[in-house]
């Protein structure tokens, strides 16, 4: 596929997420390298919604490590339950926080976020990564993007599945 995308940049979010859905599909349908699917996701939401800072944080033991993302540099840990990032890990759902400094324990990575997301990808039972968008403006997540980040998300779930013998 080309490099470059196409979304509309007049468009509504929705419109965008259904632009950038089908070319970041494209992205990853034939790479099988995890790191490689992230970035690659990272930039293309960085680009195609404007996003303030998006990124992924892998379970690794419990523990919440920075993966890879596009944006201001990041808390490279989060500890299981703290934070919106931990927090998602703990009870293993999607997160939209309209206002941080509302958010009791909120990690501030940067003082110019003000509202957030946190979508985690669930594969047998376990959170194996968390998706991170953060905006600078307050409110400015919905149940739209939950909608569409648990999709873009979804679309990483094959690098955890169990390979069958053949
Ligand atoms: N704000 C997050 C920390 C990660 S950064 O925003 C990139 C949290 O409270 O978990």
């Amino acid at each position: 596929m080309a490099e470059e995308l196409n979304v509309p940049l007049n468009a509504s979010r929705e419109e965008k997420y259904l632009a950038v859905l089908p070319q970041v599909f494209a992205l990853l349908e034939h790479e099988v390298d995890l790191v490689a699917n992230m970035a690659n996701i990272a930039a293309a939401l960085k680009q195609a919604m404007g996003f303030f800072w998006v990124g992924f944080y892998r379970n690794i033991g419990g523990e919440l490590v920075l993966g890879p993302f596009q944006g201001p540099v990041a808390c490279t840990r989060i500890p299981f339950g703290k934070g919106v990032c931990g927090t998602s890990l703990e009870k293993k759902e999607t997160l939209i926080v309209s206002d941080v400094d509302k958010f009791p324990g909120h990690i501030a990575c940067s003082s110019l976020s003000k509202s957030e997301i946190v979508v985690p990808l669930i594969v047998g039972g376990k959170v194996v990564l968390i998706l991170d968008v953060d905006s600078d403006k307050l409110n400015d997540f919905t149940v739209t993007d939950g909608h569409y980040l648990e999709k873009i998300i979804g679309l990483l779930a094959k690098h955890y599945k169990t390979k069958v013998a053949s």
